[in-house]
């Protein structure tokens, strides 16, 4: 099947919640999807505007999803620093293997290097009181994983990890792959920065790598504890401090892995790129400048729908034809800003406007470093930054020439001297200071990558 015809099959087929089977040439309510050899398949119909689901003794993971020439390990036995290095090359070729160039709308290694990301993220997200974490179980008929099995199995620009892990499934569980295959694509487009400015860090996973993840084949029990963006940081909160076990700052950290690919309508019904489309294939800390150094509006109900709520870049910079669609969730702004001047009520775009609060933005003084350092001087898109003397010109830039008033004073979503968010002063550090994300990011990730399991280090 041409691969166009097999996305918009799954498109189609994961959002009435069927399933495709690659056999087919055309793909009506309850076509099939190739699972190898495994023999998985659970059909579900859409009829009319009803969903039906038939029960199935079988399920739609990854684990269901690869095909192994023998034994797939459950568990990982061993491993050395060897293995380790071979499965990030074999994952790196294949990232490399994808054109490098970016357009405001195409940036394939940015999409692909996204896709192994969230992946990865998905699968640790739903851990709770001992269970799920980085097992390799995610749903993949559940509507909040739209978009992953492009890069996991079926191919996005024709490629998939599931190539890869062939080559290692008879040692090394899926669990612990997929960890290690965002560690490689993070590593990737690490490199593009180190490349481009040698005074930047480069980042090691391998040495604080640790494997024996047992590969889970179900996980029922995960449907509905992905983060829901609309829910702002009573979700961060559920998911990331109280279930697993990080403080803000580190929630805060993790986070900015959205500097990396996209949002799409088709598969979350966000739209946009966290950043410039040409910084969306450079692992850096541009999340946390983006948040503090642009202006950010609400725009509602995304595409027409009025469950999926974001906020676009409204300063000075904002170019859509020129740059590429930049937006950032509730779940992104809220670490930093937050509707009200005391910060007592979270920010959300649903309905920020009606509580007069039309323009998250900051001082300029609180970023002048990560300006200087990151964003070649600009702050809001503007090179000309006035100084704190005129507050009024820089709230224009920010938020668009036609708040200059001091009656606007209302369209901030708190004081831009005093941002309220729960994770301000980590944002804040992390927009200034790169190295600084870069060590509290790799603590995060150990623990959302090692929760619930016990692992050992590599040999070497
Ligand atoms: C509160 C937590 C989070 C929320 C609400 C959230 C939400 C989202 C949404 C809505 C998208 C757009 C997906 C699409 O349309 O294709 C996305 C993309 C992404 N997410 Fe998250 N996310 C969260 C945390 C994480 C974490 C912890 C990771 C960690 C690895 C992660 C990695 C990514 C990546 C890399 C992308 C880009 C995907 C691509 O370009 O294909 N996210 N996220
Ligand atoms: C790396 O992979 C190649 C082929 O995929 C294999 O021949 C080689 O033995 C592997 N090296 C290690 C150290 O496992
Ligand atoms: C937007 O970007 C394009 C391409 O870089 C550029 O030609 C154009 O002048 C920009 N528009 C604005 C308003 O800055």
């Amino acid at each position: 099947m041409p691969l166009a015809l097999m996305i918009s099959c799954l498109l189609a087929s994961f959002s009435t919640l069927a399933v495709c089977d690659d056999s087919l040439e055309t793909c009506g309510a309850g076509c099939t999807l190739s699972a190898g050899s495994r023999g998985l398949l659970q059909i579900e119909k859409t009829m009319g505007n009803q969903k039906e689901t038939t029960t199935s003794t079988t399920w739609a993971s990854p684990y269901y999803m690869m095909t192994c020439p023998g034994t797939q390990a459950m568990t990982t036995q061993s491993m050395t620093e060897a293995d380790y290095d071979n499965i990030t090359a074999e994952i790196q070729a294949l990232y490399n293997s994808l054109p490098s160039t970016c357009t405001p709308t195409e940036c394939p290694q940015a999409d692909w290097a996204g896709c192994v990301l969230r992946m990865a993220g998905h699968d640790f997200m739903d851990y709770k009181d001992g269970q799920g974490g980085a097992d390799g179980c995610v749903d993949l008929t559940d509507a909040d994983n739209l978009g992953l099995a492009e890069c996991l199995f079926t191919g996005e620009f024709g490629i998939s990890i599931a190539d890869a892990y062939q080559h290692f499934c008879q040692s090394v569980s899926l669990a612990d792959f997929l960890v290690i295959a965002a560690e490689a694509v993070m590593s990737a487009s690490r490199q593009h920065v180190t490349l481009e400015d040698s005074s930047r860090s480069t980042i090691d996973f391998k040495s604080s790598f640790k494997f024996g993840r047992t590969t889970a084949k179900t996980c029922e029990w995960a449907h509905g504890r992905l983060p829901n963006p609309e829910n702002s940081c009573s979700a961060v909160q559920e998911t990331f401090v109280e279930s697993m076990g990080l403080t803000w700052g580190q929630a805060a950290a993790l986070m900015g892995v959205h500097t990396l690919g996209r949002a799409q309508i088709a598969n979350s019904g966000y739209n946009g790129w966290w950043s410039s489309a040409l910084m969306s294939r450079k692992f850096n800390n541009d999340y946390y400048v983006s948040i503090l150094a642009k202006g950010w509006g609400p725009e509602v109900a995304v595409a027409g729908n009025a469950q999926k709520n974001q906020w676009k870049r409204v300063d000075a910079g904002a170019n859509e034809t020129g740059l590429g669609k930049e937006m950032m969730l509730n779940t992104d702004l809220c670490l930093a800003f937050t509707m009200d001047d005391a910060g007592t009520v979270e920010l959300d775009a649903a309905t920020a406007a009606s509580a007069e609060c039309k323009c998250t933005w900051g001082v300029p003084v609180a970023v002048s470093t990560a300006t200087t350092k990151y964003e070649e001087g600009r702050f809001c898109g503007s090179t000309n930054i006035p100084g704190s003397s005129n507050f009024r010109q820089q709230r224009a830039i920010c938020c668009g020439e036609e708040f200059d008033g001091r009656s606007d004073a209302a369209i901030d979503c708190g004081l831009p001297i005093d941002p309220k968010g729960p994770a301000y002063e980590s944002i804040k550090k992390f927009a200034n200071n790169e190295d600084a994300w870069l060590r509290v990011f790799k603590a995060a990730w150990r623990t959302a990558t090692g929760n619930g399991f016990s692992l050992r280090r590599l040999r070497s």
